[in-house]
């Protein structure tokens, strides 16, 4: 009850300012961001997995929200936040550099037909300001069916200096990776026995923490 309550209020965060996020939170523990959580299942179960961490589910339809905020309530989290907004205009705003521990971006929409292309969320500007909100270390976990929007990431993230690919130079992985819990949209592609591709960027930062962190996915 008293996690929806607290969501319920956060609802109108459209502020386009910075956020102090230790306030929101209640604590300083790291910050896990799900871009596009459309049903919620999969930031609630990372949630409960994680109570170690905050996560702040970002999305921009309002039909998936009360769904979402039933899961929390009913998993009786409090180290969940959801925010109704345009994931590259709130990212900027929302977090300064290095605020953001890992972002989880599953099933973006592919906007198949070529003159649509432009929509796509995943590319370099939005890479650009990825790169500038997450902690040296940090990761970004992407998931699509499509093999040429999985080519127009692995371009976009290459292109960005600081970024390494985990899975290695231009390559992505066609099994999830271990740990890695299914999407509500990763289970249908499965059942249908779709391929998906997976890809794991992780922030470097030379000289610094980033390179130790670095494991093999
Ligand atoms: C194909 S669905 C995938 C839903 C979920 N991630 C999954 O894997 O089951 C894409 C989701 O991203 C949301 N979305 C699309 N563009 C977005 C944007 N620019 N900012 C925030 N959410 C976005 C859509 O509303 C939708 O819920």
């Amino acid at each position: 009850m008293e996690s929806a309550a607290a969501l319920i209020q956060l609802d109108p965060l459209i502020v386009w300012t910075r956020v102090n996020w230790a306030q929101i939170f209640g604590n300083r523990n790291p910050i896990r961001v799900e871009v596009g959580f459309g049903n919620g299942s999969f930031l609630v179960a990372m949630a409960q997995r994680d109570p170690a961490s905050n996560f702040l589910g970002i999305e921009i339809y309002s039909r998936g929200m009360r769904r979402a905020l039933r899961r929390i309530e009913r998993a009786g989290l409090n180290n969940v936040r959801l925010l109704r907004a345009e994931a590259s205009a709130a990212l900027p705003r929302l977090f300064g550099p290095e605020e953001v521990g890992e972002v989880y971006i599953n099933f973006p929409d592919p906007w198949p037909k070529k003159r649509h292309w432009k929509r796509r969320l995943i590319k370099p500007s939005f890479v650009e300001t990825l790169y500038r909100v997450l902690e040296g270390g940090g990761r970004v976990h992407l998931a699509t069916d499509h093999f040429d929007y999985a080519q127009e990431m692995l371009a976009s993230f290459e292109g960005q200096d600081g970024f390494l690919n985990l899975a290695g130079e231009k390559a992505f992985l066609t099994h999830p990776p271990e740990e890695r819990l299914p999407t509500k949209y990763e289970q249908e592609f499965l059942r249908e026995g779709k391929t998906i591709f997976y890809l794991v960027f992780q922030k470097v930062v030379l000289g610094g923490a980033g390179l130790a962190q670095i494991s093999k996915l």
